[in-house]
Order: C-alpha cells, then structure tokens, then sequence
C-alpha cells in the first residue's frame, strides 16, 4: 500500500529524506499522521522518527528551506519543532524500552524503527511510512494496523497490560479514538481498560482533561462518556457524573436514568453546535439531580432545586477538572441555573414580566439558553414532545416581541447607583441598593416603563418613602 501526499507534503517528505540520507540516519513518517492519511481525515502534524538524534535531522532539514525556517527543540526529551507552511513536524530519535531485573523504571535508549514502533499506544498509531532514498513511501506495519483501521478496531501492540501500565493515559486515548473516529475497543484492550482504570490517578489532570475536551468535541460525544462510565474509568475521575447513573424505584415507581438522559442531551446539543462550552453545560444541567433527588408520597420523585445546586457545583467541577475559571465557566453556571426556566412558562404563565425577567436573567446568552432547553426534551412520549416544542415557539416568539419592545438584553436599568448617591448625597449603602432594586423591578414588572423620566420620578417617589432628602 502507497500512501497518497499532496505536492508540498512530497517535497517537504523527500528533503527530510534528503537530510536524513546526507546524516546517515534513516527516517521514518510515524503515527497520528499516517492513521489520518489511510483513513483520510485532515492532519497538520507529522511525527518522524530517525535512527539517531532527532535535534541533528531538523536542524539539516531546516537547512534546505529558503527562508529558513526555526527549529524549537528541547534536549532533555530529544525532540525539536519545525513550523513550515501547513505542517508542523516533530522530530525525535527511535527509542527501545528495556526492563531490568527488580526494578519497574524502564531503561530508554536509542533503538530500531521497530523497537519504536513496539513502544506505541494502539496498531492504528504504530504505522510508518520510509522516507528514505531505498525505499521511499514505503509502508512498515508490523502489528496489522491497516487491517484494525479497515476493521475499525482499536487495540493496542503489545499485551494491554503493558501498554497501559508504561501511560495510563492511553486507556482515555483509547476511548477518545473510539469516539472520534467510531471505532470500536477489542474487547482484551477494553478488559484491560476496566481492570487498570484506578491507575488513571497518576495521570496530571491537564492530560486527562485534554482528552475529556476531545471527547466533548466529537460528532456524538456519548460515545464517549458512556466508554468511560462502563470502563471504570468515569467513576475515578469525575464521580459526580457517575452518580447520575441508574434509576430507582420506590412502589413500583421510577425516575428516568439521568446519566442516559443526560448523555441523550449532550449529542443534541452536539448536533446542532461545535461550542464546547455550550456541550459542558449540557453535560452539567443535571448534575445537582442525585443531591436534591427525593420520592414524595402522592407525588413521585423530585429533584427540587438541583438547577441551584447544580450551579454551585459548576465551578468546583470546573476546579477539580482543571478546567479555566473564567467567563466560560460563568456562562455554564448560568445555563446550568437557568435551564428549567422557559420549560416553566406554560402557556397560561407567559406574561411580559416573566420574559421580561427571563431576558434580564439570560441576557446575551439567551439563544443559548433556548438551545438548551431544546436539547433537553428528551421524551418518548410524542405529544409531550410536540406539547414542549409548541410552548418554547411561543416562548421564543413572545422572547423576540417583548425584545422588540423593551430591549432588555444586556439591559443595565437607566438610574445607576451614582446618580442615587449623587442626588441623595448617599455614601454606597442600604437605601442606595434598595431604591436600585425597586426601579429595576418595577420595570421587569412592567409597573413603569423603560425609561429614564419614568425612573427618575419613581426614584423620587421611593425616597419620600425612605425619608431621604434630595440635595441637589
Ligand atoms: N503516542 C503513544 N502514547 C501516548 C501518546 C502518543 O504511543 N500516550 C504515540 C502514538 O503513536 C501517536 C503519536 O505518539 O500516534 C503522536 O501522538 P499525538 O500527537 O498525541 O496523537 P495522534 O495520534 O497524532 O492523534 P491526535 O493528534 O488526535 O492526538
């Protein structure tokens, strides 16, 4: 099998093999880019391996480009970095892994293509292709890699067991390439999976959350998770998405299984946009569920408040996950609070103040909100269905009237807390807050409109009440 290159990546392979050829240090396409080519997905990265030093060949290769090109490299690991147009190419020599008696420390040294080849995750990544002069694009697959991509089929080289034990992050790769490229895990390499997954607690959390992030951005992210529930590996490293596992029953009544529900939701979202973060929430809108879970008598189950406490759990997830604290943690939060809102307006409910209230909440993540929600109804019951579908359309057309209207998204009420101080000859205070809030209610309400005259006589109105005098 001969694999196909466009024109810039031939010549820059063959200069590669060029240099490689004048330096005596045959060299070798390896990996992730070789996998993507048989299966013909997009790549911009190449790995190559060289039989000796890995720092020495980029530099030479570097020496054939005009204008020369920077070589980034790092000596303690023995790699270096070439940027050229459309390809970033990694540089590292061959190395073999040897055990010695008593001790679990592998030794690394500089090996063959195949010792290199031995040391790599899964068949599919063990590829590589000759760049040099002999025998130029031709392919080494020691251990069947092109029949498991023809099979779909993810495993790894050598005993499972060994592979996973030398990165334990290779059982998240496994489920992450299983996602991404819908292929499946042969099943000793899944057993494997399910009895080391305790071993995943050595991995950084940086690591592991790269491939969550992965996760999160394929086609059907379920996949994904529900690989890493059924591992084991779920259970380890994020418990509280676990915990929404299963269904009980109390009298012969249940509640749906709320990690299915909630994975249902996530590729809804999935399907309809590529924001990660818009995903997370999806994934988190639940997750307060098991906390405030109760069963009633005459009522059934309830999970009162898990919108409020799932949203206090956001940004300790987002902590404990290593995941950025900042505005896209916020918005999670907010989506996560806020989701069962327009679920709530029913069609008897739906006054202006409500979507008011529902705009001045949402604000400018309102379309998300709604997209959300949409993802949300999850009901095999289609005239629930087409009952929840119809009421968010009239939501969504009352959403755009009162919009119109009042424009209360990223609304700031027209009197801020300095014209109160300044008027009233108020330090920041109580009365300051108090008279800030009334306005902005009566507003929501629709008692005034707006407006600032409307505000400023209604401010004037709720001092008389507070016994302020205006000093200006
Ligand atoms: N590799 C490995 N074990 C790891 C990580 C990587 O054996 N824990 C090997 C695999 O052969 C892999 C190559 O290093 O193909 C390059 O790694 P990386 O760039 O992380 O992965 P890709 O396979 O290129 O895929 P992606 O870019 O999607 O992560």
């Amino acid at each position: 099998m001969k694999i196909e290159f466009s024109e810039t990546e031939l010549t820059i392979f063959e200069k590669i093999g060029q240099a490689a050829g004048t330096l005596g240090t045959p060299c070798y396409l390896i990996g992730g880019f070789v996998r993507d080519r048989i299966i013909g997905r997009p790549t911009k990265d190449a790995d190559i391996v060289c039989l000796g030093d890995g720092i020495e060949l980029a530099h030479a290769v570097a020496d054939l480009f005009q204008p020369k090109p920077s070589v980034a490299y790092f000596k303690t690991f023995g790699t270096a970095q070439l940027k050229l147009p459309g390809l970033e190419i990694e540089f590292v020599g061959a190395r073999k892994e040897s055990y010695r008696q008593h001790s679990r420390k592998p030794e690394v040294s500089p090996g063959t293509i195949t010792d290199d080849q031995n040391r790599r995750d899964f068949t599919i990544n063990a590829l590589a292709v000759s760049l040099n002069k002999t025998d130029f694009g031709v392919l080494l697959d020691p251990f069947n890699g092109l029949a498991d991509i023809a099979a779909k089929r993810i495993q790894t080289p050598l005993a499972p067991e060994q592979t996973f034990d030398d990165d334990p992050l290779r059982m998240m790769r496994a489920i992450r390439f299983a996602a991404q490229l819908g292929f499946t895990i042969e099943p000793a390499t899944f057993r494997a999976i399910s009895e080391h997954a305790s071993r995943i607690h050595i991995v950084s959390q940086e690591r592991i959350s790269d491939e969550l992030n992965k996760i999160m951005l394929c086609a059907r992210p379920s996949v994904g998770w529900d690989l890493l529930f059924r591992s084991g590996l779920l259970q380890v490293i994020f418990p509280q998405l676990a915990d929404l596992y299963g269904a009980e029953y109390v009298d012969g009544k249940g509640h749906k299984d709320n990690f299915y529900h909630t994975l249902q939701v996530l590729d809804n979202i999935a399907s309809k946009t590529d924001d990660l973060w818009l995903r997370w929430a999806a994934l988190l809108h639940d997750i307060g569920k098991p906390a405030t879970k109760k069963f009633e008598e005459g009522h059934g189950w309830t999970f009162h408040g898990h919108e409020v406490v799932g949203a206090r759990m956001v940004p300790k997830i987002f902590t404990r996950l290593k995941l950025p604290l900042n505005e896209k943690m916020k918005l999670v939060q907010k989506l996560v609070l806020l989701h069962l809102r327009p679920i709530s307006l029913t069609k008897d409910n739906i006054t202006d103040s409500a979507i008011r209230r529902l705009l001045f909440d949402a604000g400018e993540d309102i379309d998300s909100l709604m997209m959300l929600c949409n993802a949300d109804i999850t009901s095999k019951n289609a005239a629930k269905v087409k009952r929840y579908l119809q009421n968010f359309e009239l939501v969504r057309q009352r959403l755009e009237a009162v919009e119109e209207k009042d424009r209360i998204r990223n609304w700031q009420p027209p009197i801020t807390g300095e014209m109160i101080m300044q008027k009233f000859g108020l330090s920041p205070s109580k009365p300051v807050g108090i008279i800030k809030d009334a306005i902005r209610e009566a507003i929501l309400d629709g008692v005034i409109p707006n407006e600032f005259e409307a505000a400023y006589r209604f401010m004037l109105e709720k001092a008389v009440e507070l016994n302020l005098q205006a000093v200006e």
